[in-house]
């Protein structure tokens, strides 16, 4: 089931995350729906408070990307990845700048400094333990959806000159008034778009 993406403004994405603390049927249906969002929204991340919980949980799938990184030195998983209660235990000392983007801020992109690599702790959906090095664009990626579960928006690590020049487009998706192509939750008005839900279901 496609689930409504939570947008800026929404509390919830400001709110911490908790661990989970077993597997579980409502969990593995959430995953999947988690999987279906992401991909009827056409994303490559999505972390659970932009769907309105406040699991420790994201999912990362860069499967649509998979054309624009032939030839570069990236190894792209087949499934969508799934990180339950991940720590990041390491990042590297060196940084790149990447532009990003946010289902939850639709139609922004800024460049981002962040650590090139970073090593994370989390379990998959099947509850095995990883421990692994991830760098370029999955760390990248697996970085903004971890910051999810920390309250934290990309906007959030631009410059305040930059976020600035936002403001009336930040604005604009506070209140809604933006042409998403998936259902969205907007504070104060609910679900909009909700008849793309029902199509992509
Ligand atoms: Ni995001």
């Amino acid at each position: 089931m496609v689930l409504p993406i939570y947008l800026l403004g929404t509390e919830i994405l400001r709110t911490n995350t908790e661990e989970i603390r077993a597997d579980s049927e409502p969990l593995q249906v959430l995953i999947d729906d988690m999987i279906a969002t992401i991909q009827g929204a056409g994303g490559i991340g999505l972390a659970a408070p932009q769907v309105g919980l406040t699991e420790r949980l994201f999912i990362v799938d860069l499967l649509p990307m998979k054309e624009n990184l032939i030839g570069q030195d990236i190894e792209i998983p087949d499934q969508p990845m799934v990180f339950i209660n991940p720590t990041i235990v390491e990042e590297s000392d060196e940084d790149s700048e990447m532009e990003e983007g946010c289902l939850s801020i639709p139609d922004v992109h800024e460049e981002v400094l962040r650590p090139e690599a970073i090593r994370i702790r989390y379990l998959d959906r099947n509850f095995q333990a990883h421990n692994r090095r991830f760098y370029g664009m999955l760390a990248r990626v697996i970085q903004h959806e971890f910051d999810h579960l920390e309250g934290i928006l990309f906007i959030d690590l631009i410059s305040p000159f930059k976020r600035r020049l936002l403001k009336r487009k930040l604005k604009e998706i506070i209140d809604g008034e933006i042409e998403a192509d998936y259902p969205v939750f907007v504070s104060g008005k609910g679900v909009l778009h909700a008849e793309i839900s029902r199509k992509t279901q």
